[in-house]
């Protein structure tokens, strides 16, 4: 667990990591070659690992020198095609072996993931774009069991947008397919998100022929054969975000190094409107001091509705919600990826913060309440993340208990809070057997 006291503003430098959520595919597109993919940038996560092991199941051979966070990973000329479900069940971004399993080698098994606390999370999309790439697809006693007649898919004309919008996985996992796809694809209701681009980077890297990338139509022109290349990850905007909300509910001057504030434009611009004095910089978001509590100075309650890319990120919600519990007033928080993703707030509550669910999807913050320090449990990740934020600013001492789920998208982050002046430890969990 995570124990915090509360009350000590932060200040100081944080450098950021490797983006999760863009090394998880572009570690899957190793499958795609025979030749070495060298990937830099990597972040030290939980996470990170179950892809590389679920790749040495698949027989690629891993070299890990996570002191460079670089990782080089080299498939075999014949992968084994089955992920199971003790893989996917502990990270729904397994499912991204998929289209490269299946483009590569024409038949993949990989275990079907089931929902997880943040919502039902279907691969619906994912199943329906490989189908429409010519692939057999078939659900097995809870595998995904797809197969290519005549071992090669067909490059098609695709729409895959869902009920929610565009699907980062959905629009990776297939842009990862189509390249070794015959002729070309055309993907409409693509992804935008940073994730998605650096992805398809990547392949071109590896000598795909990908346009559009960062607008919701993709073209895809099917080569050969891709080959090896190095390319270093984007920074995460989800972990440079979180730190920007712990500088500003502490008031206190923290500058998030090596991130990419272009990444961040719609939290910025909604920091602004809630009164946060920041600086923005080549490669920098910077808070001022302020005192957040000040009653004309301070926080402004602000209004937030997640969409996909470049829209509001859902992974930014629950640290916003804790940000707008200092912000008197009431603020309105609409969730539009995952409507259940709320698992953070009856924590929150026990804090004290005064928070209601509306209808389906929307949360009331009524916020500059004072927090107080009290155990709290973690479900996910972001929620984690949520609950150290407010317990930074919660009077006493806040413990944060099933803590592992931070680890797997922030690293070390304990080590870098107290970094900034936080009182931060990890204990073991006595909630954990
Ligand atoms: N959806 C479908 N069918 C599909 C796929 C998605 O209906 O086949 C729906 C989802 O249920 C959701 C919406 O479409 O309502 C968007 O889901 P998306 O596919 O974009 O999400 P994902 O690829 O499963 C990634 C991140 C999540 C992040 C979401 C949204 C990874 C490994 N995960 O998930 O990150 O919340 O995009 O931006 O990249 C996190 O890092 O904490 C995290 C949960």
């Amino acid at each position: 667990m995570l124990v915090v006291e509360g009350g000590h503003t932060l200040e100081g430098t944080v450098a950021c990591s490797g983006s999760k959520n863009a090394f998880l595919p572009i570690a899957a597109a190793a499958l795609l070659t025979t030749e070495p993919l060298k990937v830099t940038r990597v972040p030290d996560l939980a996470d990170a690992n179950l892809i590389l092991n679920i790749l040495e199941g698949l027989g690629c051979e891993v070299h890990r020198d996570f002191e460079n966070s670089s990782i080089t990973i080299q498939a075999p000329e014949e992968p084994l095609g089955e992920a199971g479900w003790e893989d996917v069940r502990k990270m729904r971004g397994s499912v991204y072996v998929l289209g490269p399993l299946l483009a590569r080698t024409g038949a993949a098994k990989v275990s079907l993931p089931g929902g997880c606390v943040i919502g039902q999370r279907p691969i619906d999309l994912h199943l329906r774009g490989l189908e429409e790439l010519g692939a057999k697809v078939e659900i097995d006693h809870g595998h995904v069991v797809a197969s290519v007649p005549g071992g090669r898919l067909t490059g098609a004309h695709i729409y895959l947008g869902g009920s929610s919008g565009s699907s980062v996985g959905a629009t990776a996992n297939i842009m990862m397919a189509a390249c070794l796809a015959d002729g070309e694809t055309i993907i409409e209701g693509a992804a935008c998100e940073p994730e998605v681009v650096d992805l398809g980077r990547c392949l071109i890297g590896m000598g795909a022929t990908i346009e559009g990338l960062g607008s919701p139509r993709l073209s895809i022109q099917g080569v050969e054969q891709l080959g090896g290349c190095e390319h270093e990850v984007i920074p995460d905007r989800i972990e440079a975000g979180t730190y920007v909300i712990a500088g500003a509910m502490t008031g206190g001057r923290v500058k998030v190094e090596g991130c990419d504030p272009g990444h961040l434009s719609v939290l910025l611009a909604r920091l602004h409107q809630a009164g946060v004095p920041f600086e923005i910089g080549d490669g920098f978001i910077e808070t001022q001091s302020f005192n957040p509590r000040d009653p004309q100075e301070g926080l402004r309650a602000t209004d937030v509705t997640t969409l996909p890319y470049p829209g509001f990120p859902t992974d930014l919600q629950a640290q916003w919600m804790a940000l707008m519990t200092l912000a008197p007033g009431i603020s309105v928080i609409t969730e539009k990826i995952y409507p259940d993703r709320y698992m953070h707030m009856p924590e929150l509550l026990r804090l004290g913060a005064d928070l209601r669910r509306q209808n389906a999807g929307t949360a009331i913050v009524v916020g500059g309440k004072r927090l107080s320090g009290a155990p709290v449990t973690a479900s996910d990740l972001r929620a984690s993340a949520a609950l150290v934020l407010a317990g930074l600013v919660a009077e006493g001492v806040t413990e944060v208990h099933r803590v592992y789920h931070i680890d797997r998208g922030y690293e070390r982050i304990e080590d870098r809070l107290s970094a900034l002046g936080a009182v931060i430890r990890r204990e073991s969990d006595p909630w954990v057997g």
